[in-house]
Formats: C-alpha cells, sequence, structure tokens
C-alpha cells in the first residue's frame, strides 16, 4: 500500500508519500520560517495564505519525487486537526479533491497521532510506549496504547515548551525560531547564573507550565539594564534551557511511576515534536531512561518537527484498519488525543 499524507497545520507546508512497510518514497517540507521571522512568531493568516500558495506545488513535488502517479495511491491523509484552522482546512480541503477525483479513501489525520506513531515507521516500536510530546504546539506526556488509543497522563496548563523556547529567544534577540538560537548561545553559557523557576517541580500530577519561567526571563533581562553583553544572553539561555528541560524531566519522572506500574512489560519511552531536536533533553532524559532500564527512541530530527511522512503513515496505520473518513469529514482546532482527559482551560488547542 501507498499512501500520500498533507500537513498544514502550523507553518510547514508539507507532503510525503509512504509505503505500508515504513519506507519514505519523498518527504517534501516547506518552512515558512522567512514569512513569520520579521514578527517573532507564527501569525496564522500569513501561514493560512502561504498554505494556499504553496500546497499545489509541495503536492506536486512529493509525487514526482515518489516517482508514481495519483492512480498508483492507495489512500490520501491530511492533518484535519488539531492546529491553526485557516491552515488545516488548506491542506484537508486538497486532501478530498484528491481522493474524490482519484478514488481513493480519505484519512483525516490527528496531528498529535501523526507524531505519536511517527517511531513505528521508523524503529517499528510495539504498543504501549510512553511519549514526551513538546513542540512549538504542544506538550504532553501520553502512553501510546494503540492505534486511537491514548492515555493522557499531562498537558501543559499555559504555554508549550518550544514556545517559552521561541519567547525567550525573542526577548534577546536571538532570531526564529528560538529552540536552535536559544540552544546555540547557551552553548558558551553559564546556566547556573541566572536562578530560574522550574515551574510544577514537585507537584502532583504530570501537567506542565512554562508561562511564569518566561515571566522571570523577561525580568531577568530587565534586571540587567540596557546593556545586555553578548555572555549574558549565552548565560541566560544556558539557564533558561537548564530550567525548562529540568522541569520536563520533573514531570516524566511522575509519569514514569504510573507508568512502570501500570505497563510492567513495557520498554521503550519515546520523544517526538521539534524540541525533541534538543541536545540537552535528549541527554538528560537518555540518562534517567537508563537508571528505568527503559530505552529511549527519538526520531530523526527532520521527523521530529512537522512533515507530511508522519501524517502519512498515521493515515496508513488508519487505513491498515480500514478506518476512514467520508468527505464531509470537518477540520477540527481542537482535537484532543485523549477525549476523557481533563481539559487544560489556558492551553487551547495546545491541550
Ligand atoms: O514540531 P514543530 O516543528 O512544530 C510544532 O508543531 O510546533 O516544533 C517547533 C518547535 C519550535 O518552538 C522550536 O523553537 C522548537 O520546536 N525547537 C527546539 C529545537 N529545535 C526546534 N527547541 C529546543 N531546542 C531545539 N534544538
Ligand atoms: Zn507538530
Amino acid at each position: 500500500m501507498i499512501v500520500l499524507g498533507l500537513e498544514s497545520s502550523c507553518d510547514e507546508t508539507a507532503a510525503a508519500v509512504v509505503t505500508a512497510d515504513g519506507r519514505i518514497l519523498s518527504n517534501v517540507v516547506l518552512s515558512q520560517i522567512e514569512e513569520h521571522a520579521p514578527f517573532g512568531g507564527v501569525v496564522p493568516e500569513i501561514a493560512a495564505r502561504a498554505h494556499v500558495t504553496q500546497m499545489d506545488q509541495i503536492v506536486d513535488r512529493a509525487m514526482k519525487e515518489a516517482g508514481i502517479g495519483f492512480d498508483e495511491l492507495d489512500g490520501v491523509a491530511a492533518t484535519a486537526g488539531p492546529g491553526l484552522i485557516g491552515g488545516v482546512l488548506v491542506g484537508l480541503m486538497t486532501a478530498k479533491s484528491i481522493a474524490a477525483v482519484a478514488d481513493i479513501p480519505l484519512v483525516g489525520v490527528n496531528h498529535l497521532e501523526g507524531h505519536a506513531l511517527t517511531v513505528r515507521m521508523t524503529d517499528g516500536i510495539a504498543f504501549p510506549y510512553l511519549l514526551l510530546l513538546v513542540s512549538g504546539g504542544h506538550s504532553q506526556i501520553l502512553v501510546v496504547e494503540g492505534v486511537g488509543k491514548y492515555r493522557r497522563l499531562g498537558t501543559t496548563i499555559d504555554d508549550a515548551v518550544g514556545e517559552a523556547f521561541d519567547k525567550t529567544a525573542k526577548m534577546m534577540g536571538l532570531g526564529f525560531p528560538g529552540g536552535p538560537a536559544v540552544e546555540k548561545a547557551a552553548a558558551s553559557g553559564d546556566g547556573t547564573r541566572f536562578k530560574l523557576p522550574r515551574p510544577m517541580k514537585g507537584k502532583p500530577g504530570c501537567d506542565f507550565s512554562f508561562s511564569g519561567l518566561k515571566t522571570a526571563v523577561r525580568q531577568a533581562l530587565a534586571d540587567l539594564g540596557d546593556d545586555v553583553t553578548d555572555q549574558d544572553k549565552a548565560d541566560l539561555a544556558a539557564s533558561f534551557q537548564v530550567a525548562a528541560v529540568d522541569a520536563l524531566l520533573s514531570r516524566v519522572k511522575q509519569a514514569l511511576k504510573i507508568y512502570k506500574a501500570d505497563y510492567p512489560d513495557a520498554k521503550n519511552m519515546v520523544i517526538a515534536g521539534g524540541v525533541a531536536a534538543n541536545k540537552h533533553l535528549r541527554a538528560e532524559l537518555d540518562i534517567m531512561m537508563q537508571k528505568h532500564k527503559l530505552e529511549l527512541v527519538v526520531p530523526p530530527p527532520a521527523l521530529c518537527t512537522d512533515n507530511g511522512a508522519m501524517i502519512a503513515w498515521a493515515g496508513m496505520e488508519r487505513l491498515k484498519r480500514n478506518e476512514t473518513d467520508t468527505l464531509d469529514l470537518a477540520a477540527k482546532a481542537r482535537w484532543p488525543l485523549d477525549p476523557d482527559a481533563e481539559p487544560a482551560p489556558f492551553a487551547g488547542y495546545k491541550a
């Protein structure tokens, strides 16, 4: 089987073709970074317009690179939510048109399920596994029990961790996207110089919070006054990174108690989402997993950030189970993976 997958829920316009055994025949990702950079964050209206302009060309390239025609597809998948609704509509409408014209099944994919199932394509990981999903749009800890079966242990109650990286970078004028910029600046900084909070650390449950950390960075910058040196910025970036990772780890530690008690035979912990590219986070999690005798599995960086292959693969997993959608499927701005989990009122679609 061969599936085409489209992704357009944030600031990447992406299309990819994958096979049932997890081979990626093409994976074309067009980032809108340059369009959003002047604003230091993703502007929804700009994103939606850019998806409209680019999507058909990106699909065309993905099909050409895969070397197949639409008549050779067994299905077409697109992100149907959660995310910026203008963008989601563009990808979903494109997929519906392809499904109608090529007379193939449509699968509307939950973007978070795309991130969650990527390791099954890249590493053939079996269910269940613990997943730390950390990106600009989401911060969640879930147990992936099966296709469509998620148990959310924790979520952000305000900002996503990637958002905190992006805002920290913006405040210090380090550029966009902020994660890689903060990581680079942090490399020559002293992470112990600024005493920043570790939100939620020591609290019960597994929820995250990052808005207080962001405010603390703003305060530290204000205290430095007008003459902020490059060394000050490096030290603040390093202190922020240490605090953010420490905050994440404290929540993973909580989640591990539940995971080990309720899934005693489980072997894996997975990180996904753009922040999974962060080397400090990976190193610290690796140490923690070794202690707990679990294997840490991380998809390659290009499959951690938003892409079409993860959507095509999630569509493939659905298609294998005959779970397809009709052409009247609606796009959803909010679509939690675990519908039984408590909503986090200040997190919006991030929860
Ligand atoms: O998964 P992704 O491409 O898009 C969303 O769904 O949000 O994640 C992008 C996020 C951005 O906030 C970016 O700053 C962050 O991931 N990020 C990083 C790193 N690389 C990307 N954060 C920390 N360290 C990195 N190396
Ligand atoms: Zn994402």
